[in-house]
């Protein structure tokens, strides 16, 4: 299967209630014809209306579909890595079965050894210090720890500022609270506009939100502008939430940096994630750094939504994080001579494609030099040429055909197929 499951999973969990269009969302941001969901319930579901009416389907599922239906076809839409987790993740799983009293709810914010250890990484390798006046809470995968810190930092109607283009779980999250997401354009680099940031704020304006290594664009944000952005959010008493799930994804010697490791941090959220870093991502294991202001409100999130991250994954990743170094720098290693082989390919599009230099995370963003609309084009990329990229549509962009490639997923032998493919058929198509 080429495909991740969370696409098949969130085929299911998205689209089998018959929807209206969103209110406020122009049609290239809704792009899934009613006929294509799957009715596995009729009758009264027709008039059922609720808060989810409001919230985008992500295209993802459907491209997902596409493949299915056209087989041989190599995905460069994945967001996963290609490896599994370390040997130790495994072998900490009898000491969770050792113990009966494990099989009981343990504690809201996660358990403690695993904290300490988390504790120990974040100082490490972030700079992130935990003292009085912050604390860490391990969350089922860090779309949880955004979704816990959108509850409890707002009130219905409420804005939070995202860069575009955006991860569209952020802005389905926000839709979901009842909060209005307020976008940003970033520049013509996906670099953050810290100006444009400052005059998008209102008084209705809880947090602005950054993701660096970022997804889609692969780009990483400099120290300079990430403390900007931490300086905007002191001076307005808004909230920076700072998504970290790419940390340790990033090539050519540039570092990764954290915004909670800038001193004060009275108004960081730190979101970080062992999917992406340790192969962790069906065991469901992120965290956040919040202030400790913030403690009582996000346990009650999690309290209600979770009870506790499930503790057999906690163990493995207490084990995961044991790891030797060479495990990530073996494996990011490989990641980054696919990168390589993915951008030697692309510069040849030169010409009928920007590419963007990007140095992170596994995704490269490509603006196509057409008037194609992007799920038409990814619609023949797969139907004729048999490779999956995913639209830029699904990240928020709508003025121009955007398309994210990933390579994270990939060995090395079937990204360069898959990106030959890509670049074959681009040329065919737009330039036909
Ligand atoms: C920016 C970003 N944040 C969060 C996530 C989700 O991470 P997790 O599996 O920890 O929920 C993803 C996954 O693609 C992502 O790209």
């Amino acid at each position: 299967m080429f495909f991740e499951t969370r696409s098949a999973l969130k085929f299911d969990v998205f689209v089998t209630i018959p929807r209206l269009k969103p209110v406020g969302f122009p049609n290239s941001q809704f792009p899934i014809p009613h006929s294509q969901f799957p009715v596995h319930s009729q009758g009264n579901m027709e008039s059922l209306t609720s808060r989810m009416q409001g919230v985008q389907s992500p295209i993802i599922p459907v491209v997902g579909e596409l493949i299915k239906n056209s087989p041989g076809t190599i995905s460069l839409g994945q967001g996963v890595v290609h490896y599994n987790p370390p040997p130790e993740a495994i072998e900490f799983l009898p000491k969770f079965l050792a113990e009966p009293a494990n099989n009981l709810y343990k504690a809201v914010e996660g358990i403690s050894a695993f904290l300490t250890a988390l504790a120990g990484k974040l100082q490490a390798f972030n700079g992130i210090e935990i003292n009085e006046e912050n604390c860490i809470v391990v969350t089922a995968g860090s779309n949880m720890g955004f979704m816990n810190a959108i509850l409890a930092i707002t009130n219905p109607g409420d804005e939070i500022i995202l860069n575009t283009p955006y991860y569209f779980n952020h802005e389905m999250a926000i839709a979901m609270a009842g909060c209005r997401a307020v976008l940003v354009a970033t520049d013509e680099n996906y670099q953050l506009r810290q100006e444009a940031i400052a005059q998008a704020i209102t008084p209705k304006t809880r947090a602005v939100v950054t993701i660096s290594p970022n997804n889609p664009t692969g780009v990483v944000y400099s120290e300079a502008a990430l403390r900007q952005v931490n300086q905007i959010c002191d001076t307005h008493c808004i909230y920076h939430i700072s998504d970290e799930a790419y940390e340790y994804f990033t090539y050519n010697g540039v570092k990764h940096v954290s915004p909670g490791a800038f001193g004060s941090s009275k108004y960081t959220i730190s979101l970080f994630s062992l999917s992406k870093a340790y192969g962790f991502a069906s065991w469901r294991i992120g965290y956040m750094v919040i202030p400790k202001h913030l403690f009582v409100a996000i346990k009650k999130v999690q309290d209600t939504i979770l009870i506790c991250p499930p503790v057999i994954s906690q163990y493995a990743a207490l084990g995961a994080l044991q790891a030797k170094e060479e495990y990530l720098q073996s494996n990011i290693g490989a990641i980054a001579q696919v990168r390589q082989v993915v951008l030697d390919s692309l510069n040849r599009l030169q010409g009928l494609c920007s590419i963007t230099p990007a140095n992170g995370a596994f995704y490269f963003f490509l603006k196509v030099n057409t008037q194609m609309d992007a799920f038409e084009l990814v619609k023949r990329l797969i139907q004729e040429h048999k490779v999956a990229v995913i639209p830029g549509t699904t990240f928020g962009m709508d003025d121009g055909c955007y398309l994210r490639v990933a390579y994270g997923a990939l060995q090395n032998d079937t990204a360069k197929e898959g990106i030959e493919r890509l670049v074959q058929g681009l040329e065919t198509i737009v330039r036909s």
